[in-house]
């Protein structure tokens, strides 16, 4: 059987597209002296889009141009960027990479707790600077014995559980729903889980329905002694109520791994001392983003062989056929 055509829109990282190229016909339209014209042109052959990141959006807009699409392979386990509810209802199937990060991301999400409750960064800060002969780096909180409440426990909600209870804390979530046979207590309202607990791990995924859960609310029930780390989408969070927390001591500090409008960061939360501030990094070993990449891959070569698809999302469960032809 002749391998499909793939079209990949925007440049992400070269793994992606190197490992898809080595199985199936590759296309990057960004390459393109003028994507639309090529795009109008090669748009009825295609069959299946590979899509590298979030900054490209795979809207109806996108998707109604191929006529014939069946395959949406997203690179990364959010998928927010894609109208996978769309793309179900018109017989096209979107897959993402869950799974493969859970570890990674859980691991600096306990980083960014360590990290933001022990002022490490600023503790190192201090000694590059040549303070420490002068006086000691004043003494911070702690994070042992105090209660992590989790928004979104999912897949990396639940590795970072798992982490978090061997550093002695305890565990409490909020999310859509309690969930049947899991050990911690559940709170139906973020707010009140908010007052509850002294780091407010985010770890829910992105888009509309999750849109600045965290707000000035939240975050005053969290408090002086309160900490907020987030590493799944900034999104989630009032961006402008962080900062204001964050300023005035409403809370005590913040972690975060991504942005509202990445990869540009306010200049007031990188002029705050009390945010430990990362650039997206959470799944950003070698071995995670090429497993991420294999992901993709091994979906594309399934549909290429007519075989199901490996990791479709909720919204576009296999039904056994390819594509609405
Ligand atoms: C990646 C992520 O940074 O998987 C996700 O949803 O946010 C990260 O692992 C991203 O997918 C790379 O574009």
């Amino acid at each position: 059987m002749k391998p499909h055509d793939v079209l990949m829109p925007s440049e992400g990282m070269d793994v992606v597209a190197d490992l898809i190229a080595g199985r199936l016909p590759l296309h990057r339209l960004w390459l393109e002296p003028d994507p639309d014209a090529w795009l109008a042109q090669w748009a009825p052959a295609l069959r299946a889009v590979a899509s590298n990141g979030h900054q490209f959006p795979i809207d109806p807009a996108f998707m109604r141009r191929l006529p014939h699409l069946e395959i949406v392979a997203s690179f990364g386990v959010g998928y927010e960027h894609i109208d996978a509810k769309w793309a179900g209802e018109h017989g096209i199937v979107v897959t993402h990479t869950p799974g493969v990060l859970d570890d990674e991301v859980a691991d600096i999400a306990m980083a960014l707790t360590l990290t933001a409750v022990r002022r490490l960064p600023q503790a190192e800060r201090f000694l590059r600077a040549g303070e420490w002969p002068k006086s000691s780096f004043p003494l911070t909180a702690s994070l042992g014995g105090r209660t992590m409440g989790i928004l979104g426990l999912g897949r990396i909600g639940k590795a970072i559980a798992q982490r978090a209870e061997r550093f002695g804390l305890d565990i409490v979530y909020h999310g859509r729903h309690a969930q049947p046979g899991v050990p911690y207590r559940f709170y139906p309202s973020l707010a009140e889980m908010a007052k509850a607990c002294d780091i407010l791990m985010v770890a829910a995924p992105g888009g509309p329905e999750t849109r600045r859960l965290v707000d000035a609310e939240v975050l005053r029930g969290l408090g002086p002694d309160g900490v907020l780390i987030n590493i799944a989408r900034g999104t989630l969070v009032d961006e402008q109520a962080l900062i204001e927390a964050l300023r005035t001591g409403a809370i005590l500090a913040a972690g975060l791994d991504v942005y509202e409008n990445e990869p540009n960061v306010p200049a007031e939360l990188i002029a705050l001392d009390n945010a430990v501030l990362l650039p997206h990094v959470g799944s950003a070993s070698v071995k995670t983003r090429r497993a991420m990449a294999q992901c993709v891959v091994d979906n594309l070569v399934a549909w290429s062989e007519g075989k199901p698809p490996l990791t479709p999302v909720p919204e576009t469960p296999w039904r056994g056929s390819w594509g609405i032809d």
